[in-house]
């Protein structure tokens, strides 16, 4: 399972790539607001940066919700960076762009994704990465996983060659639970990442291995 980092703070996402495991970064509106990155110019030269730190794909999101802002937008993106993804919003427009873009060669990631139903659209448009939004499912009461499981049942049946990308990754608990579905990627904080590393047990054994070997030095 491939690991994306879901933020624009380009500290966590370089101690992400120094832990060696990162694959890629996903952002949004909201995360790019949160680190104070503004404005068209700023937010595209926030992107370049991202690129220049990774080697992976790097999803940036359209703000236009009609069909011709979003291939413009999108052409505008893609043209920033050979990594970039074009992360598009499950709307009607959102899909006929993504059909779009997939027809060009470009990738694509259509987010907000609920349910399978619009997996299934998002993945018929020949969508690159397909974004469920697990915590924010869980958030209402409703089981997200749930959701990892039916992608990927219906992706497998039929052959569909769109990834399945967790986001709204939480915890550790979730990048667990959807490598268990065989989701293809999640997408979490540096927390949901680095906190994989965490056990007592290999502390407590660690601190012994060195407390034994320094009794016989
Ligand atoms: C996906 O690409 C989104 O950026 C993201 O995962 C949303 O996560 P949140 O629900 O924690 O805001």
């Amino acid at each position: 399972m491939k690991f994306f980092i879901d933020t624009a703070n380009l500290n966590d996402i370089a101690e992400a790539e120094a832990l060696g495991v990162l694959d890629g970064v996903t952002t949004n509106p909201s995360l790019m607001a949160k680190e104070g990155i503004t404005g068209a110019e700023n937010i595209l030269n926030h992107y370049k940066k991202i690129c220049d730190l990774v080697e992976g794909d790097v999803s940036a999101e359209v703000i236009a919700t009609d069909y011709d802002g979003m291939i413009k937008q999108g052409e505008e993106l893609a043209a920033l960076h050979p990594q970039i993804v074009v992360k598009l919003p499950m709307i009607a427009d959102g899909v006929k762009a993504c059909k779009y873009f997939s027809d060009k060669g470009i990738k694509t990631n259509v987010t907000l994704i609920f349910s399978a139903g619009q997996a299934l659209l998002a993945a018929k448009a020949g969508a690159t990465y397909v974004s469920p939004f697990l915590g924010r499912l869980d958030d209402i009461s409703t089981d997200g996983l749930n959701l990892i499981s039916e992608m990927r049942l219906i992706y497998d049946n039929y052959g569909f060659t769109s990834k399945i990308l967790a986001a709204s990754v939480r915890n550790t608990m979730h990048v667990i639970n959807c490598a268990k579905l065989g989701s293809d990627v999640m997408t979490g904080p540096l927390s949901s990442i680095t906190g994989l590393l965490n056990h007592p047990l290999t502390d407590s054994g660690l601190a012994k291995f060195l407390e034994d070997y320094k009794k016989g030095n």
